[in-house]
C-alpha cells in the first residue's frame, strides 16, 4: 500500500465502469499498489465492440508497463486505409507509409474485445465487481460514497466516473457542482449525438474473404453517396473482420426509428438497422449484410458517437475520465501519475491532483474533439457541406500533405512519470511533460545509498 504521508489511512479509489478507460486506471493502481475497486453495471463481460486502434499517442505508456508484445500478439499494423463510395470505387486513401519511421511505433488496429481481455488479465478479478449499477454519489470532507441500484452503498476517498458516455457519476457530479455554483454553463446542455455505429465482428469463410490470411490489417471505409451510412471494416488476427455501420443521426434521411436512445449495450433494436443495410454492396465483394450473417448476432452492438467536451472534470473527491478510445486511456495515465504524486489523502490535496490531471489533459482533449469532429465529417458526414469538405480533402489535398497532419499528432505522448520514460526510437520530436516530484525524489536516494 502506498504511505501517505500525513494521513494514516491508506488510499482507497472507486473506479465506475469497466469499459477500456476504468480497466486501464485499474491496472495502473494495481502496478502502484493503490488500493481500488472497479464498479461495473453489466452482469457479465461480453465480447463486444468491434475494431480499435493505438498509436503512438498511448503505446509507449504500454511500452513500459511491458504489455507492448502482449498487444502486438492481438492487434495488426495498419499502413493504409482505403476510401470507397458505393459503386465500390476507390476514391481516396490514407497511406501511413512513414508512421514509424517519424514515431517509433506501428499503427495497432485490434478487436476491442481482445483488449478489454488483455486489460482484465492483469487486474485480480476479486477487484472487479459485476452487476454494480452505480445510481448516484455523495462527498464530504471525510471521504466519498455510491449507491447502488442492488441496495447498497461504497465508501472510497476517490471516485472516478469511467462510465462512458452517459456517466451516471458525471450526472451526480454536475447535480452536486450547480448547487454550488461552480458548473460551466455548457455542461448544462444535454449530449449531441452525431452518430450512431452498430459494430461486430464477423468469423467469415477465409476461402470467400481471403483478405483475412495476410499479415497487415485491411483497413477500408465505404461511403454511401446518397444514404445516411458509412462502414468500415478491419481486418484483426484470427481470420476475423471487424465491421462498423455508421450512421449521422442529424439528417432528415434517418428514419424515426432510428432515432432511439441509449440503453443499454447489446444486441437488441439492431434488427432494424440490418435490414436497411443489409444489400449495401461491400468492397470485398457481395454486400454488407454476408459480413452480419457471418456475425453472432449477440455479439452485435451499438455505439454512441458524442460530440462533446465537457467542461467541468472534477469536484471535491470525484473525478471524471473521457470518452474516446485513446482519450481514456490518456486521461487514465495522467490521473495515476497525479494520484501517484498526491501528498495526502486531504481534500485540499486531492483538489489539487485532479486540477494537475485537467491542466495537463484539457488542451489536448479539446485539440483531440476538434480533430475527431472535423475526420467525422469527412468520413462519416452526409450533409451537402460535408460532402463537399470530403471532396476537397480526397481530391485537393496532396496525400503527402494528409500524411504529416497525420504524423503532426505523434508529438503527444503521455507516459507514466512513476517508471522510467520509452527511448524516442522514432524522426520525430516529443512533447516535453510534467515530470513527477516523488519519483525524482525517490530516484535520487536510490542513487545516494552506497
Ligand atoms: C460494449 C461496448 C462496445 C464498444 N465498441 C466500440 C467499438 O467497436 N469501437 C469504438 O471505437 N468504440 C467502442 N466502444 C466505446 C469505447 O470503448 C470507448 O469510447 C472508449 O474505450 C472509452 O471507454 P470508457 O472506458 O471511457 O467507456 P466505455 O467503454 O463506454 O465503458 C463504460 C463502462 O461503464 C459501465 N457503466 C455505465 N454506466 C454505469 C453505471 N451507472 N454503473 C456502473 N457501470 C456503468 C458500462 O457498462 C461500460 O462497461 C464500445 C464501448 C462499449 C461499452
Ligand atoms: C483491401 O482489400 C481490397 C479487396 O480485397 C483490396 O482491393 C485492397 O487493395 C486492400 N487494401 C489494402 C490496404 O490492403
Amino acid at each position: 500500500m502506498v504511505e501517505l504521508l500525513d494521513e494514516n489511512k491508506p488510499l482507497h479509489v472507486i473506479i465506475v465502469g469497466a469499459g477500456l478507460g476504468g480497466l486501464m486506471l485499474a491496472l495502473l493502481l494495481e502496478r502502484l499498489n493503490i488500493s481500488y475497486v472497479v464498479l461495473e453495471r453489466a452482469s457479465e463481460i461480453r465480447p463486444l465492440g468491434s475494431a480499435m486502434a493505438f498509436s503512438a499517442n498511448i503505446l509507449p505508456a504500454f511500452e513500459q508497463l511491458g504489455m507492448l508484445p502482449e498487444i502486438e500478439k492481438i492487434s495488426m499494423p495498419i499502413f493504409n486505409m482505403d476510401i470507397y463510395n458505393n459503386a465500390r470505387q476507390k476514391v481516396g486513401a490514407l497511406n501511413m507509409g512513414r508512421y514509424r519511421a517519424t514515431s517509433g511505433y506501428e499503427s495497432l488496429i485490434f478487436a476491442r474485445p481482445d483488449m478489454h481481455h488483455l486489460f482484465l488479465s492483469k487486474i485480480p478479478a476479486s477487484k472487479v465487481l459485476l452487476k454494480k449499477r452505480v445510481l448516484s454519489m455523495e462527498q464530504n470532507e471525510l471521504g466519498v460514497m455510491v449507491r447502488l441500484a442492488d441496495g447498497t452503498t461504497c465508501h472510497g476517498d476517490i471516485l472516478v466516473g469511467a462510465d462512458g458516455a452517459y456517466s451516471a457519476v458525471r450526472q451526480g457530479l454536475y447535480k452536486l457542482a450547480e448547487k454550488h455554483g461552480i458548473l460551466a454553463a455548457s455542461d448544462l446542455t444535454s449530449l449531441k449525438m452525431g452518430y450512431m455505429s452498430m459494430v461486430g465482428i464477423a468469423q467469415p469463410d477465409p476461402e470467400k474473404y481471403p483478405v483475412v490470411k495476410e499479415k497487415s490489417a485491411n483497413f477500408s471505409r465505404l461511403i454511401g453517396e446518397k444514404s445516411p451510412y458509412s462502414y468500415n471494416t478491419a481486418t484483426v488476427p484470427g481470420g476475423r473482420i471487424c465491421w462498423g455501420m455508421t450512421i449521422q443521426l442529424d439528417t432528415s434521411k434517418v428514419s424515426k426509428e432510428m432515432r432511439f436512445k441509449n440503453s443499454e449495450w447489446g444486441p437488441e433494436a439492431n434488427e432494424i438497422m440490418i435490414k436497411e443495410i443489409h444489400d449495401f454492396p461491400c468492397h470485398f465483394g457481395g454486400v454488407v449484410g454476408d459480413l452480419i450473417d457471418a456475425t453472432p448476432k449477440d455479439l452485435i452492438s451499438r455505439v454512441f458517437l458524442e460530440e462533446k467536451l465537457f467542461e467541468t472534470w472534477h469536484h471535491g473527491r470525484t473525478v471524471l475520465l473521457g470518452d474516446g478510445a485513446t482519450n481514456a486511456l490518456q486521461d487514465a495515465v495522467i490521473l495515476a501519475n497525479c494520484i501517484y504524486d498526491l501528498k495526502s489523502n486531504s481534500p485540499e490535496d486531492i483538489s489539487a491532483a485532479f486540477r494537475s490531471y485537467k491542466d495537463q489533459r484539457y488542451p489536448h482533449a479539446k485539440q483531440q474533439m476538434e480533430k475527431s469532429k472535423n475526420l467525422g465529417k469527412i468520413l462519416y458526414g452526409q450533409t451537402w457541406s460535408e460532402r463537399i469538405l470530403r471532396y476537397i480533402a480526397f481530391n485537393m489535398i496532396p496525400a503527402k500533405t494528409q500524411e504529416d497532419q497525420f504524423l503532426k499528432d505523434t508529438v503527444y505522448r503521455p507516459i507514466l512519470s512513476f517508471m522510467e520514460p520509452p527511448e524516442n526510437r522514432g524522426s520525430g520530436s516529443v512533447l516535453p511533460q510534467k515530470p513527477s516530484e516523488r519519483y525524482e525524489r525517490e530516484k535520487r536516494a536510490r542513487e545516494a545509498q552506497p
